[in-house]
């Protein structure tokens, strides 16, 4: 795929309110190959932890393991923006750690971008960064490294106060310089009044069609991560089933000799 030119934070940008954002998380050089030719941008969020650690949260993941897979995602792709979650506690306490924290998964991965979670409490640290050269997607509304604050994977914005709060969130981090907005499981009105009111596209997620783009996690629409999705996830295929079959299959010709068959093995000539 030599050739082909990555798209970039500005030219994503450039598309609000013309031209629909299609995201996607991604975390393997495999995958990659797969989505780029489809998606605008390749997340590599640290649902990784969940996805494909089975972790209870998104917690417990370090840097370095965010920047081997978005190094593989890089790899893999040639066309999407890489954009690549900042872990918990990799960017919260000072703007000055953020920048180191972003400028390692650049710096390891190649990545072109960074996403962090928080609204008018990260402002500073967005603008810190992107005056840096480092491009930053916002991401508010259900922020899953806040899971302690809400008690639950709970929707958002559901009162007056939580809306106001969240509207001033996002004009935050707009003016801060971020390049787009992912807002999480909030509510429909909320959601269309911030992308009337931002500058920058939103990227909605349980975020209803009035964002300017949409992103899930691979492995929900895939139907590779059981049942148990959220109700904002629409399932396009049902990998589970097909993986479910292949292994059945698998075992029970190996328990009874069917494989490997001629065909598979080394040495045994055919009689002529
Ligand atoms: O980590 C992630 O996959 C995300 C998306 C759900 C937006 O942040």
């Amino acid at each position: 795929m030599s050739g082909t030119k990555r798209i970039t934070a500005p030219a994503i940008l450039s598309r609000k309110g013309k031209e629909k954002i299609v995201c996607l998380t991604c975390y393997t050089a495999p995958m990659a190959r797969l989505l780029d030719k489809h998606t605008d941008i390749l997340l590599v969020g640290d649902s990784l932890g969940m996805v494909l650690y089975g972790l209870s949260s998104t917690h417990d993941l370090s840097i370095e393991t965010m920047a081997l897979h978005a190094a593989a995602v890089v790899r893999g792709s040639s066309r999407s923006l890489v954009v690549v979650d900042m872990p918990f506690g990799s960017y919260q306490a000072s703007k000055e750690e953020a920048f180191k924290s972003a400028a390692y998964l650049i710096r390891k991965s190649g990545c072109q971008a960074v996403k962090l979670e928080g609204g008018a409490v990260m402002a500073e640290t967005i603008a810190f960064l992107t005056e840096r050269g480092i491009p930053v997607m916002a991401h508010i509304g259900l922020e899953p490294q806040s899971v302690h604050r809400y008690g639950g994977y709970i929707a958002q914005g559901k009162t007056a106060q939580s809306q106001k709060s969240l509207l001033a969130d996002s004009l935050a981090v707009s003016k801060a310089g971020a390049f787009a907005l992912v807002l999480e499981s909030i509510t429909e009105p909320l959601a269309r009044k911030i992308t009337e009111k931002v500058a920058i596209p939103t990227i909605g997620i349980g975020a209803s069609p009035a964002c300017d783009g949409q992103v899930l996690v691979s492995d929900d629409m895939l139907g590779v991560f059981g049942s148990d999705v959220p109700r904002f996830v629409k399932r396009y295929a049902e990998i589970d089933e097909i993986v479910d079959t292949a292994a059945a299959t698998f075992a029970e010709e190996v328990r009874s000799g069917a494989f490997p068959a001629k065909s598979h093995c080394f040495g045994i000539k055919e009689k002529k």
